[in-house]
């Protein structure tokens, strides 16, 4: 008897080599998710409601938003679903809800999403002390966030033994966070060299510190995103037009930009492979930015229109559709088919998008392991 469990266990290691179903010592029906909750921290990205819930004036709570798959505006800074839904569907969980939309135990039992558009990894004081006009900066930053996660969890787990069961059959998605400590100082007209690219270690310390945090409370898988290339943004593509043919790749998008956010991901995956893991904790680079750089690069080939590219869906016009902050709202230029473009309103990536990003970490190769095989088999 003990000796052919211990053979079914080893067969199960060999068919699945899986850090969820063999921590748990349980092999799941086909049917169920492998994890019980998804908990998502981060920015616009992954909002799938917590900004609109404090700014029910924001142009994200209007059409077009949320046209192609919810027919209504969400929240979503998108046409229809974004990375974290794909993720949500794929391990069979509903849509995760966001924390300022729920309040009982009974709301967040199948995870909690914590991101909040417009959100930073640094604490806001950061950005007040760089003088920044903080109209547009939400006093949502990671450790605002983490708070947050830890009164969720203190609602779902009354006691020390439940809280560890909770971390273990969760996944948790850090970020994609850090991007907007360049964003605000960037469309704020602050100087690159001398304020923006310094904070890269100033980022990933924050997002270091949040790993740390969830591991100390007992996480066991984590994914941790890098940052998309901003040289392809349209809105980016604006601002910093050139006319000097040197400024831009082969795909047409600005290459020191690109090359900048190269270097925050850089440090970020150096950053995960020192961080310190515990006993079967895995944290997951999701590679986001070669996802976004493989369907710029060869937009037809992953059904996109090639000149839609580098073109806003949703825009007040131009070259790239995108000349202002957020400039998608009912009156905007607006594409008959979002599927053909990458950017939906000059910031953000469409649904399409975001779901070709999403297989790539759920089966591989934009995340290694790739989410799935950490799970059901
Ligand atoms: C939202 O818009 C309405 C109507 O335009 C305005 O009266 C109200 O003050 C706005 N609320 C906020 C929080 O901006
Ligand atoms: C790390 O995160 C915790 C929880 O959010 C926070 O209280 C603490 O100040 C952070 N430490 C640093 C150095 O950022
Ligand atoms: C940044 O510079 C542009 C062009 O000079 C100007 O139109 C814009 O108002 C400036 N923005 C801020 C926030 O200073
Ligand atoms: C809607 O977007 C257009 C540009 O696409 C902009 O000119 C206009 O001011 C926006 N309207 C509102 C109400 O924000």
């Amino acid at each position: 008897m003990a000796s052919s469990m211990v053979r079914l266990f080893l067969l199960l290691l060999v068919l699945c080599p899986c850090a969820a179903i063999v921590s748990a010592g349980r092999y799941d029906p086909p049917g169920a998710s492998c994890y019980k909750r998804l908990f998502s921290l981060g920015d616009s990205i992954t909002d799938t409601g917590n900004l609109a819930s404090v700014a029910p004036n924001s142009s994200v709570l209007a059409f077009p938003y949320g046209e192609t798959f919810f027919h209504r505006p969400t929240g979503r800074f998108c046409d229809g679903r974004l990375i974290v839904d794909f993720i949500a569907e794929a391990l069979k969980l509903p849509f995760v809800t966001p924390f300022l939309a729920g309040k009982t135990a009974a709301d967040f039992r199948h995870g909690a999403n914590f991101a909040v558009s417009g959100a930073t990894a640094l604490g806001q004081q950061f950005f007040r002390d760089m003088g920044l006009d903080l109209a547009i900066l939400p006093p949502f930053s990671l450790d605002v966030q983490l708070g947050w996660f830890e009164r969720v969890l203190h609602l779902l787990g009354p006691t020390e033994k439940e809280r560890q069961d909770i971390m273990s059959s969760s996944l948790f998605l850090l970020g994609e966070v850090g991007i907007n400590d360049y964003n605000h100082p960037f469309f704020q007209n602050r100087s690159f060299a001398d304020e923006i690219r310094p904070l890269v270690p100033k980022v990933i310390e924050k997002i270091e510190n949040a790993t740390k945090v969830l591991i100390g409370l007992g996480a066991k898988n984590i994914v941790v995103p890098g940052a998309v290339p901003l040289g392809c943004v349209p809105r980016y593509l604006t601002l910093f037009q050139s006319d000097d043919p040197g400024d831009y790749d082969a795909a047409g998008c600005i290459r020191w930009l690109n090359e900048f956010v190269e270097e925050h991901n850089r440090a970020l995956r150096r950053m995960l492979r020192r961080v310190l893991r515990g006993p079967g904790v895995a944290v997951v680079y999701a590679d986001y930015y070669a996802a976004v750089q493989e369907i710029t690069r060869d937009p037809r080939k992953h059904g996109f229109s090639k000149d839609a590219a580098l073109t806003a869906c949703c825009g007040d016009g131009g070259p790239h559709n995108s000349g202002v902050l957020i400039s998608c709202n009912a009156t905007s230029v607006l594409c008959p088919d979002p599927s053909e473009h990458i950017s939906w309103d000059g910031l953000h990536l469409t649904e399409a998008a975001y779901r070709l990003v999403a297989l790539g970490v759920l089966h591989g190769p934009y995340a290694a392991p790739s989410i799935l095989s950490t799970c059901g088999c």
